[in-house]
């Protein structure tokens, strides 16, 4: 079994402060992280639930993968992050099994994290991240 727990729900938003506060308000969450990543073009807000996530995402720039997600599909789930041991043992799975990834080889995401993603295509219709931690 490659994947140890659900990491996170990301979820793409217009407004990053306004779903912050509907979190917040609602449900009684708060920010654990916040970070800009300038290479995705997104910032994100971290809500810890139990061991896991929800990131809410916005886009920082118009070519951001989010900003086109948002502009065809509108608001809503854009991913969903598996927290593994090894990354790049997960990664290796996805291709030996003949499917789809968008990052060939683990890259740097937010808090510090190692990071992978699977394509949609060949999973199902969701984008994966494998994350370890
Ligand atoms: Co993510």
């Amino acid at each position: 079994m490659l994947l140890t727990e659900i990491d996170h729900v990301a979820i793409a938003v217009n407004d990053l402060e306004a779903a912050v506060d509907y979190y917040r308000e609602t449900f009684g969450c708060e920010v654990e992280h916040r970070e800009i990543v300038e290479r995705d073009g997104v910032e994100e807000a971290l809500l810890k639930v139990a061991d896991s996530y929800v990131q809410l995402l916005t886009p920082t720039r118009d070519d951001s993968t989010v900003a086109k997600y948002l502009a065809t599909k509108g608001e809503g789930i854009h991913h969903v992050g598996y927290r593994v041991a090894d990354c790049a043992q997960a990664l290796e799975s996805v291709k030996a099994h003949g499917h789809r990834v968008i990052d060939e080889t683990p890259r740097p995401g937010s808090r510090g994290t190692t990071v992978a993603f699977v394509h949609p295509k060949t999973a199902f219709g969701t984008l994966i991240e494998l994350v370890q931690e």
